[in-house]
């Protein structure tokens, strides 16, 4: 027999849990009832190329396949195999930022180099400095560790570029690295190299060492970008990247983190190796794929960045000419942050839920990026076909016109 109703009662959870939310899942809850009350959703909520129709290159799949039939199912070296970790290696190096084989890891996608590079970094009650918009993954994992993201401006007015004065104000003693998205998600922006040099001088003028997410940094619409380490190969930087975006395969969870060859972060390069040991290793079979990817035929990305190009213009054009609504052209990537001139009291959560229940149009609001909610952002992933598109558009224009008369 039970004691007391302590057996009834729900298991409690840990605090930290309520230290973050991750919106861009989270608003599918509510697209799922609008579905089932019979209205057909436009899930633009997720950057998923394959989710739109773009196809994991073949040679990727068949380098997967291969290995698997090959038996090459058991777990492999924690830090990644040896071909995967040389041809990232050999990839960095050739684009400036000369990183050894020895100095890189491969990982769940680059979401676990994330999540490996900041707890091999950051202490409890230690601060980063985070991009504002965010990509929610940082403050997930700095929740998590007991830590906190301290936000620095990025400017819509100024082309999402980061503001530096701003940056350079929150650095405390307890700061304890510097996280720079670019190409970036959410806001489709691209560093100019002057922005990219003020970004390195802060941090070697206060000691930082800079995790550079660059997994969109093939995705430049004008062609790829070159990895931050190239402007400063000696400066203390951890890039991150992955098969993801650029090589169309999320499902497959490989990515892979370079670290720079500062002599200042060999002890973590050792740290990320002890944590990695504990979780034995990434998917085997698809680091198979890496060697394939780096060193073999990317014409995909041709073609891939010409319709992002294309889709990221109509994008601009559209949501631009929505009266009362703003949008930077997005430079890479497949995101875009455009606002509206939200009514006094009234929320971007508001506007995108009140936009899903009247057209199906599922977007992301901007506060689930850390942004204030009355600054009226939402994010948009814009991967559908271009006639998609314009539908899709032309849905957002006439409720926006109807939002913003009531
Ligand atoms: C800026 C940024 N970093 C990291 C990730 C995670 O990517 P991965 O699939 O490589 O873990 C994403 C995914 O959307 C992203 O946009």
């Amino acid at each position: 027999m039970a004691l007391t109703d302590s057996s009834t009662k729900a298991i409690p959870i840990a605090r930290r849990v309520d230290r973050f939310s991750y919106a861009i899942r989270n608003i599918v809850a509510e697209a799922r009832r609008v579905e089932a009350a019979g209205t057909t959703v436009r899930y633009l909520n997720i950057g998923d190329p394959v989710a739109f129709g773009f196809q994991t290159p073949p040679a990727l799949i068949a380098a997967v396949e291969r290995a698997m039939r090959d038996g090459h199912n058991g777990y492999g070296p924690s830090a990644g195999l040896a071909a995967a970790r040389e041809a990232v290696a050999a990839e960095y190096t050739s684009r400036g930022f000369p990183v050894a084989a020895s100095r890189v890891f491969i990982t769940a996608g680059t979401s676990e180099a994330i999540d490996l590079a900041l707890s091999a970094i950051v202490d409890e009650g230690g601060e980063v400095l985070v991009p504002m918009p965010t990509y929610p993954l940082y403050t997930a994992v700095l929740a998590k560790l007991g830590a906190r993201a301290v936000f620095y401006r990025t400017d819509a007015a100024r082309g999402w570029a980061p503001d530096v004065d701003h940056l350079r104000s929150l650095v405390t003693p307890a700061t304890q690295a510097l996280v720079i998205i670019d190409p970036n998600n959410p806001t489709g922006a691209s560093y100019s190299a002057a922005t990219r040099r003020a970004l390195l001088d802060v941090a070697d003028h206060f000691g930082l060492v800079i995790l550079a997410d660059e997994v969109y940094g093939d995705l430049g619409h004008e062609g790829a970008v070159a990895p931050l380490g190239s402007l400063d190969p000696d400066a203390a930087i951890i890039s991150f990247s992955s098969l993801s975006k650029a090589y169309l395969a999320p499902g497959w969870r490989t990515g892979w983190m370079g670290v720079g060859r500062s002599p200042r972060l060999d002890d973590v390069v050792a740290a990320i190796g002890k944590l990695a040991d504990a979780r034995l290793c990434s998917t085997v079979p698809m680091q198979h794929a890496v060697k394939e990817a780096l060193g073999g035929d990317r014409s995909h990305q041709i073609a891939f960045r010409a319709a992002l190009k294309e889709r990221g213009v109509i994008t601009a054009a559209h949501l631009g000419s929505i009266p009362g609504v703003s949008c930077v052209a997005p430079a890479a990537g497949f995101y875009a942050m455009p606002k509206v001139e939200l009514p006094p009291g009234r929320t971007d959560e508001d506007y995108v839920l009140a936009l899903l229940a009247a057209t199906g149009v599922l977007c992301v609001y901007g506060s689930g990026f850390n942004m204030p909610a009355a600054a009226g952002f939402l994010r948009v992933v814009f991967l559908a076909s271009p006639d998609e598109l314009r539908d899709i558009y032309t849905l957002i224009s006439d409720f926006t016109r109807e939002f913003l008369r009531a």
